[in-house]
């Protein structure tokens, strides 16, 4: 069956007079056999678009990145070869933001142990902290980072970032104190939330070094992406307690791939979910009318279309 939303994007496009292929789930592989055949291709995160697949696709004139991140994407190379990578920035934010602070304070309170124990029939009320009167320190004041604020701040908390923009003007309208380094922010949060795409010199952005540095009992939350931080040194902090809990959306390898990051997510005081930051009908909706206006402009700009 066709979920709603993706009905909603086959049905823009078709409406735009094109052809649709629908094929969740399909292998690198079979992507490699038929991409020659198309002039489009619609894609989530699954998928690894690099130079060898980009060269099976002679017709490619866009690649459409049903979401934000563009990691899984050689969009270099893409531009190279001529073709026009657009996505969905900002369709998603909202959900992403909620879910940040839904893991926050799911990691302050327990709550992964907290409900694994009352499903073993287990009805013990462990102790858990606040967000009011704590700090925030958002890595990325992006449009999911300022959201995040946005969010934090009513709930009593001080924020503050680090962003290797300038995003001062931002940070002042949004009562946002902006400091300079990384492991300055690291130093000063009770609670850490990293909002930043994954590229070359954001991969493992935190590993042991900067565990080092963090504030004893601090909390990780990670809703952006997994190879932000490296897991063999944040679970050796959890275990030392150097962190206090971690909230994560994502991991380096989706679904968990190596011993250490089985061990993480089976953690007492680890509360995970499957990149399902986006996930909502609201956000995927956003998404698909978002690339279905983007296409039809591009497809006018190529004259393919009136
Ligand atoms: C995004 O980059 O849009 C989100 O992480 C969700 C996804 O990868 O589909």
């Amino acid at each position: 069956m066709i979920d709603p939303v993706s009905t909603t994007l086959i049905n823009g496009l078709k409406e735009l007079g094109l052809e649709v292929v629908y094929r969740p789930g399909i292998s690198r592989d079979e992507v490699a056999a038929i991409l020659p055949d198309f002039d489009i291709l619609i894609l989530r995160g699954r998928l690894r678009i690099d130079e060898e697949l980009l060269r099976r696709g002679e017709k490619l004139k866009i690649i459409a990145r049903a979401g934000t991140g563009l990691d899984n994407i050689n969009v270099a190379k893409a531009r190279e070869r001529g073709i026009k990578v657009i996505s969905a920035e900002g369709a998603s934010t909202e959900s992403v933001a909620e879910l940040t602070i839904c893991l926050m304070i799911a990691a302050a309170r327990k709550i992964a142990s907290v409900i694994t124990n009352v499903r073993e029939g287990k009805w013990i009320k462990e102790v858990g902290i606040e967000l009011f009167g704590k700090v925030l320190g958002i890595v990325g004041l992006g449009r999911i980072g300022s959201r995040v604020a946005e969010i934090a701040k009513v709930l009593g908390m001080r924020v503050i970032a680090y962003d290797v923009a300038n995003v001062r003007e931002k940070a002042e309208k949004l009562g946002v104190e902006i400091v300079s380094s990384l492991h300055e922010l690291l130093r000063r949060s009770d609670v850490v939330s990293l909002h930043v795409p994954l590229k070359e010199d954001t991969y493992h952005m935190i590993s042991r070094q900067e565990f080092e540095v963090l504030k004893r009992g601090a909390i990780i939350v990670n809703t952006a992406r997994g190879a932000l931080i490296d897991t063999r040194e944040l679970l050796r902090a959890l275990n030392e307690w150097v962190v206090y809990a971690a909230g994560l959306d994502t991991l380096e390898n989706e679904p968990p791939k190596y011993p250490w990051e089985f061990d993480l997510i089976k953690h007492p005081r680890v509360v995970i979910t499957a990149h399902v930051g986006a996930q909502t009908y609201e956000a995927q909706e956003r998404i698909a009318l978002e690339l279905i206006e983007k296409i039809r402009r591009e497809l006018t700009s190529l004259r393919y279309l009136t």
